[in-house]
């Protein structure tokens, strides 16, 4: 376990900030992550994935943890199922083409989700009609204050729309060390409700897709629209989506009928934030290297040598502009330091 000290973190965030960390440690096992626990640190504790969901706006008197622990185990098997248990340092999108090589299904909607694996639970990731949730069998975590290591179950982890216990409750107390998934091994379901892998896969003549086909679908539907991270720096969609009240999203389709929107069981209704921003004429808005992406309105993207509070200052604005424009509160979903 090397530790390091005013340790440069540009290449370690997607947005590709150059901020210093006071001290960095990469830790590569169980057992080196009880040890960096343990140690007398006189600065807080900041556990660091692939560094895909946050913004870092200035530098982190922190001790940055790296979580490096590999690995892919079978621990379960039936007739139509396998559950798999992957540590948390796995790149998440390399998990989902390994399990494409497996003919494992399941994941193929999340393919080319930037992050690693052990923080895929935190904002419960979903893209093309499915979440994490949806494959999620259970976690180990490692209690930050004893070292203890405990198991939580699909119900414990209070999963939500971009949302879970460990952004709540469980924030900076514990430490997502594997996850147990469930993935089909035959007889694969295969989701293209989502209207642009429909269209995607009509495109290229497939009528029965394999989980192949529709994992090639959402890289290519990705590829034209989101920004590649090791080319422009940026952290996926910047806000959330948000739910409306049903008064309130009624004010808002009596002024713009045309808005899109999604009704929600809970009788909220969710209304694009990339649409709302789009229309608010900020789609490839720029200011010096912080600007608005050209292609995904809900993108924002570090041009080259953006500070933190650049971007930080344009997604202020965003929010400012959308609140006069829509009278809607747009919310960050990534984490802001
Ligand atoms: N739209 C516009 N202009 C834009 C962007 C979007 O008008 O610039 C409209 C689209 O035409 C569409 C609607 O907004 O009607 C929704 O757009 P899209 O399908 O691209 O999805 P999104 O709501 O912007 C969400 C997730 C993405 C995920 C996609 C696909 C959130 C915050 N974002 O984006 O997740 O990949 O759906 O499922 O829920 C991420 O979390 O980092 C992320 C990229």
């Amino acid at each position: 376990m090397t530790i390091h000290q005013n340790y440069s973190l540009k290449a370690l965030n997607t947005f590709g900030i150059d901020v210093k960390a006071r001290y960095f440690v990469a830790v590569n096992s169980v057992e080196e992550l009880r040890e960096a626990l343990n140690r007398q640190w006189e600065y807080p504790i900041l556990v660091l994935g692939g560094g895909s969901n946050m913004l870092l706006t200035k530098d982190l008197e922190r001790v940055v943890l790296q979580i490096g622990i590999k690995g892919i185990e079978e621990i379960q098997r039936s007739n139509n199922e396998v559950v798999l248990r992957i540590a948390a340092g796995e790149n998440w999108h390399q998990l989902v083409l390994f399990c494409l090589q497996e003919d494992l299904g399941c994941l193929e909607n999340l393919s080319l989700i930037p992050g690693n694996v052990g923080t895929a639970p935190i904002q419960n990731i979903g893209a093309y009609g499915v979440e994490l949730k949806d494959v999620f069998v259970g976690c180990e975590v490692m209690d930050m204050d004893t070292g203890k290591i405990s198991y939580m179950d699909l119900e414990a982890c209070r999963f939500g729309y971009r949302d879970s216990v460990f952004k709540k409750d469980l924030k900076g107390r514990v430490i997502i060390t594997s996850i147990d998934l469930k993935l089909s091994v035959k007889d694969h379901q295969i989701k293209t409700t989502y209207g642009d892998i429909e269209r995607e896969l009509s495109n290229r003549g497939i009528v029965e897709a394999t989980i192949k086909d529709v994992s090639d679908a959402v890289i290519a539907i990705r590829q034209s629209k989101l920004p590649d991270p090791a080319q422009l720096g940026n952290s996926g969609s910047f806000f959330k989506n948000p739910e409306l009240e049903p008064s309130e999203f009624a004010e808002v389709q009596k002024k713009f009928p045309e808005i899109p929107n999604y009704p929600m069981n809970n009788g909220k209704t969710k209304v694009p934030a990339g649409w709302l921003i789009d229309q608010a004429g900020l789609k490839g808005y720029r200011v010096g290297d912080a600007g608005v992406h050209a292609k995904q309105a809900l993108v924002l993207v570090n041009y080259g040598q953006a500070k933190g509070s650049e971007i930080l200052a344009m997604a202020q604005h965003v929010q400012q502009v959308v609140a006069e424009r829509f009278g809607i509160s747009l919310q960050p979903e990534v984490n802001i330091l």
